[in-house]
């Protein structure tokens, strides 16, 4: 467990250390543009049994890392095992996305769900975590995760994707208290997840609030802001946790990238929809920047992803304190040898950068 890292640039980034080239990872490293993948998950049967066997959960998390020099590994599962922990009884119907069987709608829902069990309903999470940690031998860094409060709800509310997520606003128009309940429990439930994530051997934590910016400007303080900055204090509480970078992903919420960095995180997540010159200096310093190439750039040829990627760097400069990644999860179109143009890229202009 203490193995001494051999790839220590994204935590030094993190830290906002200078490092020799920029770290890079991608958002949905593991998944469905990689043959061995689907070759993989075909094999577990479905994405929940994948999920949950340690053992191939390890064998896909590391697949991306045999093809490409990324800098980090982050754990393969799911935002929403919490929810199906809780007992809402997760699928993924083929080719489409999450399904709940039972969506929370009634104050008699939100009063049934309780913060679940680390090491008994989410075991095979930290089994995961164990199983990576070991099978890396020190590599790279493993990122654990959450989904936020707020998407969480956003799932669980609707029972399934949405566009706009309007079950759960409705809730928090017309019943504030009942969503608050919800959003606390929930708040208390990522919190306990990202720390046992933290136990069993995670490196660096990261929160997904994908859906936070659906959210108008004073909605996004009282229902997705607050309960990360909730979960943020509780990390900042526990032995396990406290030493451990974590960064926060709101997507679409650009605007409010100084109120996130308020919350105390190591760093931010950044969609495309803002430059980096202008996040650096709405966050002043205070955090490291992740980001933030829009994931579509990778459907376009090599030249066009080489000139794409050091726009990025070039808006960020010449500073310490950037992890390169995408603004938001590769998608399954992506050919495989366009992550290496991307991957290559970001290393080779980084160390010309830092001349
Ligand atoms: O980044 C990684 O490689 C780690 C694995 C990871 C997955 N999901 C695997 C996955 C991570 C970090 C997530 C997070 C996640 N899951 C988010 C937040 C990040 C984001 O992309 O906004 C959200 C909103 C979900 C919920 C979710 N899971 C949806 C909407 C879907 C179906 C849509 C889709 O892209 O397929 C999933 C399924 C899922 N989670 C897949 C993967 C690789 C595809 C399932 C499959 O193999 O069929």
């Amino acid at each position: 467990m203490t193995e001494a890292l051999q790839n220590d640039r994204f935590l030094r980034a993190l830290r906002r250390e200078a490092t020799d080239t920029t770290p890079v990872w991608v958002m949905r490293q593991a998944g469905r543009y990689l043959p061995e993948y689907r070759a993989t998950r075909a094999r577990a049967g479905s994405f929940m049994a994948l999920a949950q066997s340690p053992e191939l959960a390890c064998e896909v998390t590391l697949q991306p890392l045999e093809r490409f020099e990324l800098d980090a590994a982050i754990l393969f599962s799911d935002i929403l095992t919490i929810p199906d922990a809780m007992g809402l009884g997760l699928s993924f119907a083929h080719g489409e996305g999450p399904q709940f069987a039972h969506p929370v709608r009634t104050r008699a829902d939100v009063e049934k769900l309780g913060v679940p069990d680390m090491e008994g309903e989410l075991r095979y999470v930290m089994d995961a975590v164990r199983v990576i940690r070991r099978e890396l031998h020190g590599r790279v860094p493993l990122i654990g995760f959450s989904g936020s409060p707020w998407t969480l709800a956003c799932y669980m509310v609707e029972g399934q994707g949405s566009r706009d997520f309007a079950r759960l606003k409705a809730m928090c128009w017309n019943e504030p208290t009942l969503a608050h309940r919800l959003l606390d429990t929930l708040a208390h439930s990522v919190a306990a997840y990202l720390i046992a994530q933290a136990a069993a051997g995670a490196q660096a934590l990261m929160v997904f609030d994908t859906w936070g910016g659906l959210l108008g400007p004073a909605a996004f303080r009282e229902f997705s802001l607050r309960y990360m900055a909730q979960v943020v204090e509780a990390l900042k509480a526990h032995p396990a946790s406290r030493d451990l970078p974590l960064i926060l992903f709101s997507k679409g919420a650009g605007q409010h990238l100084g109120a996130l960095a308020d919350t105390g995180c190591a760093g931010l997540g950044v969609d495309w929809t803002i430059d980096l010159a202008d996040a650096r200096q709405a966050v002043a310093g205070r955090v490291a920047l992740q980001g933030n190439l829009d994931p579509a750039v990778l459907l376009a040829s090599p030249d066009v992803i080489r000139r794409e990627v050091r726009r990025v760097m070039d808006s960020y400069g010449n500073h310490p304190g950037h992890v390169f990644n995408l603004g938001h999860g590769i998608t399954p179109e992506v050919n495989p040898e366009h992550v290496k143009v991307l991957v290559d890229e970001v290393h080779a202009y980084g160390r010309q950068l830092r001349g």
